[in-house]
Order: C-alpha cells, then structure tokens, then sequence
C-alpha cells in the first residue's frame, strides 16, 4: 500500500491545539484504509522566529518541497507584533505561498442546516449557502513591487504597496476557478474593481477570454463593493467566486459567518508540485491554551487533503460525513453553540469525529 509524506506545520496558537487533531482524524484513515502516511512536524510562524529567529526556516521548506502535502495550522499572535516587517510570523506563511506557486486558494463556504441558527444573519438568508471562494494567492497588493516605507526630506514618511497582475497570473487562476465551477453548480462569478482598477479591468478581460473554453459554465462579473454586499444579504445566489488576492482574503472572512463560524472553514492552496491545507481561521490568541478552539476547520482540511493531492475522495466524504453526523447528534464546540447542544472541548469533539469516522468504514 501506499506511502504519503505529510509535512505537519502547526505554527502558533490554536494551530498547535487543532492540527494534532486533524491527524489523529488522519491515522483513522490510514488504519482503516492501509494507506501509510509518514507525517514529519516542521517549524513555521512565531514558533519558528522564537526557536531560529525565521519565520521559515530552510529545514522547515526542505521538509515541504520533499512532501505530498501539507498540514498548516495557524501562525501569528501579539507577542510578535511589534517585530520588523521581515520577522513577522505571517512573512512564514506568505514566503512558503510564493516559494511553492500556491496561486489558487479554495476556501469553501457551507451552512450546513444543523449550524442555520449559529450565524447572526437569518435564517431565510443563510440556510442552504454552498459557495466557495478562489482567491489568487501570490499575486496583487500582497508582492507587488515597488514596495516600502521612505522617508521624504521634509520628514514625513510615504509609503506603497503595488496591486499588479500579468494576464498569465490572471489566466491560471482563472482555468482552476472554471475548473472547480464545473464540478460545482457551474456558476462562476468574478470579482474586481474594474471601474477603479486598470489591473480589474485586465483580470475581466482575461477571465472573459478563457470563459471562451467554458461554454457550459455561466460567468458574471461583479464589483467588489456590491458582492460584499451581496454576500450576507443573498449568499445563495453564489457557487464559485473568483478574485485576487486582496479581496479574497476579506471576501473570505465574510463568507466564514455564512457558515456560523470561522472554527468550520477548511482550506486549499494549490499550483505548484505540493499543496498546503489549512483552516481559514487564525491563532485566536484569546482562546489559545484554553482546549476549546473548534478542531473541525483544520479536519475538513485534512479531508481537502485528501481529496485534492491524494485522490482519495471516497474518505474525505467519509471525514466529511463523520463531522456531518457529529454536529447532527447535537455536540458542539464552544464558537458553535447553541441552546439544547452539548459543549465539548478541542480533543472530546476530534475524539467523537474519529469514532464516528471509524464506524463509517465498517
Ligand atoms: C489568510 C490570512 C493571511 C492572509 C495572513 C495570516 C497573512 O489572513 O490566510 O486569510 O492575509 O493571507
Ligand atoms: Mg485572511
């Protein structure tokens, strides 16, 4: 039977309490289904900075380039935040998506209907949400050049960011988003600025030129301002979005309270030879070492792991479906709550998911 090498990368705060989790969900799958998979723990984000003064050590990347694919937690937290620009935790996770052409980052979005009542928006609003958003990883805004802060001779300081894209750029990510759309509802919707934007109106033309290769799915292009809008007051108009990275990442955290809570967003980032999965959520320091934090993003992308770099999506529907059974039986965790549930901790609601998970292989 097959052997998978799976680099484990855990990074700060809750990363540390929900990765761990996730793989225990993991060796369920291996034992039940004699895959083997060899995971070797490296160091990345403030973990990293405190143990080599690098976000991402060249041990840690080596231990990435040499695996099938990778499990992140999380990295960042206050204790770092008055570092220098280039000694941030979040530079880790950011050189680690360039380094290895992350471009195309999958970031699904689901209510599922035991969860309707967890999200602050309505009912009629949320209930049947099944999006998912493709954010370009390593382009726009977040490696533009030029960038910096200088310093003018009258003693004021400037400062710039650089949103620039090449039609490649916009093209590649662009066939994954069709790609992922046509195995969906078929419904693309692009997003950008193009009224603004010189580097918007580029992406729709782009976009609009492979939709040539897609005839069987339906493209609609959209404003930044109005699908933020539009996405907590009509989310279920969406199936598949696609947009640069910058507003990926913001659409992004809007569509986590679509699916009441961020502790239940699984994540993908692919493009180049290895992938990284990782729950869309963050360190959540205010919770970190409390044993509380929702393991269920950071399961759920296992299971994308699964599916996307191991061809093995019969037993990420299973992981999906464990999770799905769990949530039914009325176990929560604490950001999941609601009236009539049982709360669990981290471990106790991973513990359940790997006992549900076991009993649907036999
Ligand atoms: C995300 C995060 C990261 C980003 C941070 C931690 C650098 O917000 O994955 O959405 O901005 O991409
Ligand atoms: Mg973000």
């Amino acid at each position: 039977m097959a052997t998978h090498k799976i680099a484990v990368l855990p990074g700060d705060g809750i990363g540390q309490e929900v990765v761990p989790e996730a793989l225990k969900v993991l060796g369920v799958v291996a034992k039940e289904s004699g895959v083997t998979f060899e995971f070797e723990e490296g160091l990345v984000g403030g973990a990293a900075i405190d143990a080599t003064g690098d976000p991402l050590p060249d041990a840690s990347l080596e231990l990435c380039y040499s695996s099938d694919a990778i499990l992140f937690g999380a990295v960042g937290g206050p204790r770092w935040d008055d570092a220098p620009h280039e000694r941030r935790p979040e530079r880790g996770l950011l050189r680690l998506r360039k380094e290895l052409d992350l471009f195309a980052n999958l970031r699904p979005a689901r209510c599922f209907p035991m969860l309707v009542d967890a999200s602050p928006l309505k009912r009629s609003v949320v209930e049947a949400t099944d999006l998912m958003v493709i954010r370009e990883l390593t382009g726009g805004l977040y490696f533009g050049e030029p960038r910096g802060v200088e310093k003018m001779a009258d003693g004021s300081a400037r400062a710039v960011n650089t949103m620039v894209y090449t039609s490649r750029e916009i093209e590649r990510v662009a066939r994954v988003a069709f790609d992922v759309a046509r195995k969906r509802r078929r419904r693309l919707t692009s997003v950008d600025k193009s009224n603004v934007l010189v580097v918007s109106q580029l992406w729709r033309e782009v976009v609009t030129a492979v939709s040539r290769d897609y005839a069987d799915v339906q493209l609609e292009h959209m404003l930044v301002d109005n699908c933020a809008m539009a996405l907590v007051a009509r989310p279920t108009q969406f199936d598949t979005i696609v947009t640069e990275n910058t507003f990926g990442d913001i659409l992004s955290d809007e569509a986590a309270i679509l699916a009441g809570s961020m502790g239940m967003l699984p994540s993908a980032s692919l493009g180049g030879k290895t992938a990284l999965y990782e729950p869309v959520h963050g360190t959540a320091p205010d919770i970190a070492g409390k044993g509380i934090a929702n393991p269920i993003a950071a399961i759920l992308s296992a299971a994308m792991l699964l599916r996307h770099s191991l061809s093995m999506a019969p037993d990420a529907d299973k992981i999906e479906a464990a999770v799905l059974r769990v949530l039914e039986k009325g176990y929560r965790t604490a950001d999941i709550r609601q009236e009539g549930t049982t709360l669990l901790g981290t471990v106790q609601m991973a513990d359940l998911i790997a006992r549900e998970l076991g009993a649907l292989y036999s």
